[in-house]
């Protein structure tokens, strides 16, 4: 506060043309000033009398005369919050006894470089296993009986917050500034108890304000990833609709491409030609419900040729086609044997 000592010398010159120098001064001028409330302290002088009383003025630095704070005070001490708030004034004090006073003791006060700044409010939520949001709310003035932010009166405010896990020393964590009095910090542990605090910070006077008590919370637990329980009730079953949704998809799909790669057996388009003339493919019929395979391989093989193509083909078909009548003939005995 004893800034400003050659403004000082200018103001306390004035003892020259009061110089009784019988009544010893004040002593240790300081400014107690928090949010703007600002008391002026001193010490008592040695000086072992009765009914001592003190005088304390100001003036705005650009002024010349001087006003009176508190007259004839007998305690050591002085409210002077009602001074203007912006720029430096000059305040000043003397002892006074009877008729006579002491030198005028000065000190150089600015409200607003001076004055210590509170904490902001903050209140915390854990909305999320990794998430905290924090909002802050602004230190206030009172002047002249109303609430004022800080920010009517600064206009470059910001906000340093420090987060660390609890049990562990505040200067691990992290540090963070922002100019906004909300503040989502991610990337936490789920369910672990951290502590935060945080401090003004007026850069157009390079000013921190004090730190707020620690507040300390627990980040929620990860199994319930935030979701409230009517939540999810409601979408449980939307879940299990989904779900066998996807099933039934996923079988539609594994059907459709078991039908391209992996067809069941078709027959060649001339050999059903050949079965469609009604003598043979009942007969034909008749021996697959028999169960008679040794003629079905037959015409496995028959098939497996015809793809390759090629003239020798078409004879070996002629050939087969006749092995075929002969042999579904032979069928047609043993069945008429067996129905015998
Ligand atoms: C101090 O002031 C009181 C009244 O305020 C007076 O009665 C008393 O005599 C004074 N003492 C001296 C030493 O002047
Ligand atoms: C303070 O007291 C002096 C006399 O000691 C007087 O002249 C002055 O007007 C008083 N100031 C106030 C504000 O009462
Ligand atoms: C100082 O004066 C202001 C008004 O100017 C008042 O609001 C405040 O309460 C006073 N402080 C004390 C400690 O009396
Ligand atoms: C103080 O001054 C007044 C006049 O200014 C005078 O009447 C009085 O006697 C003086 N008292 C002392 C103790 O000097
Ligand atoms: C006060 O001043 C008067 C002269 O005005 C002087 O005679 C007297 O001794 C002084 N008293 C004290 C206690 O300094
Ligand atoms: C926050 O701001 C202060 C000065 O305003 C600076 O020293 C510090 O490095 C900043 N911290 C981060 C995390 O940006
Ligand atoms: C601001 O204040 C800090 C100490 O509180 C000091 O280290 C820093 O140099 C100052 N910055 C400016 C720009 O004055
Ligand atoms: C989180 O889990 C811990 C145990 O791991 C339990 O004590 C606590 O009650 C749980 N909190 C919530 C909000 O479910």
């Amino acid at each position: 506060m004893a800034r400003g000592a050659w403004h000082c010398l200018l103001c306390c010159g004035v003892f020259l043309w009061a110089a009784y120098g019988i009544v010893p001064e004040p002593q240790n001028l300081r400014v107690h000033s928090d949010m703007l409330e600002s008391i002026l302290q001193w010490d008592p002088p040695n000086f072992h009398k009765e009914n001592v009383t003190y005088r304390v003025q100001h003036r705005k630095d650009y002024d010349n005369t001087f006003t009176d704070l508190c007259n004839r005070t007998e305690v050591t001490e002085c409210n002077v919050s009602r001074i203007q708030i912006y720029g430096s004034s000059f305040l000043r004090v003397r002892t006074e006894f009877q008729n006579n006073t002491s030198n005028w003791v000065c000190i150089t006060f600015t409200p607003l470089a001076d004055t210590k700044i509170s904490p902001p409010d903050i209140q915390v939520e854990a909305s999320q296993p990794s998430v905290l949001s924090v909002q802050l709310t602004d230190p206030y003035f009172i002047h002249n009986g109303a609430r004022y932010s800080i920010k009517v009166f600064y206009s470059t405010v910001a906000y340093r917050i420090h987060i660390w896990k609890k049990d562990y020393s505040d200067k691990q964590g992290r540090k963070l500034n922002t100019s906004f009095t909300f503040e989502t910090i991610s990337g936490l542990e789920p369910g672990t108890t951290y502590c935060l605090k945080a401090q003004a910070f007026i850069e157009e006077f390079n000013k921190s304000g004090e730190w707020s008590e620690p507040f300390c919370i627990r980040t929620s637990n990860a199994s319930y990833a935030g979701i409230n329980p009517v939540l999810l009730i409601l979408i449980l079953p939307l879940v299990l609709i989904l779900f066998s949704c996807c099933c039934f998809m996923i079988f539609r799909i594994y059907r459709r491409i078991k039908y391209v790669f992996f067809p069941s057996y078709s027959l060649p388009q001339h050999f059903k030609e050949f079965l469609n003339k009604p003598s043979y493919s009942s007969q034909f019929l008749t021996s697959q419900i028999q169960g008679e395979d040794y003629t079905y391989e037959k015409i496995t093989i028959l098939s497996e040729e015809l793809k390759n193509g090629g003239k020798e083909s078409e004879e070996q078909l002629n050939n087969a086609k006749q092995q075929l009548k002969i042999s579904q003939e032979e069928t047609y005995n043993l069945k008429t044997i067996q129905t015998i």
